[in-house]
């Protein structure tokens, strides 16, 4: 029998939480600065406790990305992104950072030295997003 139908095609950021935990570790776990299990966890626990960090997760019909900011003032530094590698080079990284723009219009949105390479290669296909 087909599922519940409503939210077919539907993709979009959504908030992490605490039941997405294991599958935010493993997306996370693909930046090469997040390789360490102490950092990942470390970083994880950031993500959940401080409210100037947020973490995003892209859900499809499964949950594929994930990107995760700092928040400081107006500016939106993203920190993390990555996409499950059996997803990859489906426009995924960069419809998140679509979307991010999206959510925060009124805020400045910069990388930070782990995330620089792909956003600059947002802007160059992008560049008046
Ligand atoms: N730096 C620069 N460009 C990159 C890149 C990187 N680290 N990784 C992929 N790209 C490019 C691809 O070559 C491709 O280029 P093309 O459009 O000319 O073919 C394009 O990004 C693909 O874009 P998109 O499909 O939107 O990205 P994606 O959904 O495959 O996700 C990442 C891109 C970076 C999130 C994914 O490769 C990933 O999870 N990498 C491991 C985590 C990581 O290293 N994150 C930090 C990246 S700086």
């Amino acid at each position: 029998m087909s599922g519940n139908k409503t939210n077919e095609g539907f993709k979009m950021l959504i908030r992490y939480k605490k039941a997405y935990e294991k599958i935010a570790m493993g997306l996370l776990s693909f930046m090469p600065n997040e390789k360490d299990l102490k950092k990942l966890q470390q970083t994880i626990k950031q993500y959940e406790t401080d409210d100037k960090w947020q973490l995003y997760l892209w859900k499809d019909e499964d949950i594929t990305g994930l990107i995760g900011v700092a928040m400081e003032g107006d500016v939106i530094e993203i920190q993390h992104i990555s996409v499950n590698p059996s997803h990859r080079f489906q426009g995924i990284g960069k419809s998140m950072v679509q979307s991010l723009k999206q959510l925060h219009e009124d805020k400045k949105i910069v990388p930070n030295a782990h995330t620089a390479a792909f956003l600059k290669k947002c802007d160059e296909q992008n560049p008046d997003a």
